[in-house]
């Protein structure tokens, strides 16, 4: 039987299991900690450091997402240093990277009052969208590199390994093996990448085709198309 862990989160009195990480255990004392990296069926990785939380006689701030609780800590997820770190880290995304269909971010954006114009000159993610295959379409001006894509592909779901990162720092992207088009790769185009995206970087075709106003019909003749086309050497039939 595993031990059970007391500690204190935003003055309230909270006993998990050990090896509970702080956001689950703030998560079961009703308390929200927002999250962007993280996702419950993958694994988490503590990169975007938007989960970020303060401990009591600690230097810098934890990454909630990946850190254990530990018995007697004393955890702030609202201090000023949290709400500014976020804030920052926020204002970062917004001023590099197309938000525009990210209905969560915006909220936090809100929440925390960050100011992307602080930032205003800085450069933008530019890289024009790729539409390669009868499945979706990849626009990564608007990925916030949570990796999440990637994991799925690879060991937390599908075993496939058709995406992973490239290059470093700012110029670091989501890319496939030498940059090849998608039918091109292992890519078996089950479209949990998409379903797990957080940003509408990865996006259905027929979705995308629908928001540029092309008629239903005609979307499926397209899509069709493509997928028996010269664009589908590997991809999937859509018949
Ligand atoms: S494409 Fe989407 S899921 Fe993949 S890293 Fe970018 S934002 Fe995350
Ligand atoms: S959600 Fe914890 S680091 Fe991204």
């Amino acid at each position: 039987m595993s031990e059970t862990v007391q500690l204190t989160i935003d003055d309230r009195q909270v006993s998990v299991p050990s090896g509970t990480t702080i956001l689950d255990a703030a998560q079961e004392a009703g308390i929200d900690i927002p999250v962007l990296c993280y996702f419950a069926h993958t694994t988490a990785n503590g990169l975007c450091r938007l989960c970020v939380i303060e401990i009591e006689g600690e230097r810098g701030l934890q990454a909630a997402c990946v850190s254990p609780v530990r018995q007697g800590i004393v955890v702030h997820t609202r201090s000023s240093n949290v709400d500014r770190a976020r804030r920052t880290i926020l204002e970062m995304l917004a001023s590099t990277v197309d938000l525009s269909e990210s209905p969560e971010l915006h909220t936090m954006l809100k929440t925390y009052q960050a100011k992307p114009e602080r930032f205003e000159g800085g450069e933008k993610r530019q890289v024009p969208m790729m539409d390669d295959n009868p499945v979706y379409i990849r626009d990564y001006e608007k990925c916030v590199l949570c990796w999440r894509c990637v994991q799925v592909c690879a060991e937390d779901a599908q075993y496939n390994y058709a995406i992973n990162f490239a290059g470093r720092g700012f110029n670091t992207s989501i890319t496939t093996f030498l940059d090849k088009p998608m039918p091109q790769t292992t890519c078996v185009f089950c479209g949990q990448c998409v379903g797990v995206c957080p940003t509408g970087a990865l996006k259905s075709k027929r979705e995308y085709l629908f928001e540029q106003g092309v008629a239903p019909e005609e979307i499926f003749a397209v899509t069709r198309a493509q997928g028996k086309g010269k664009h589908s050497q590997r991809g999937p039939r859509l018949d």
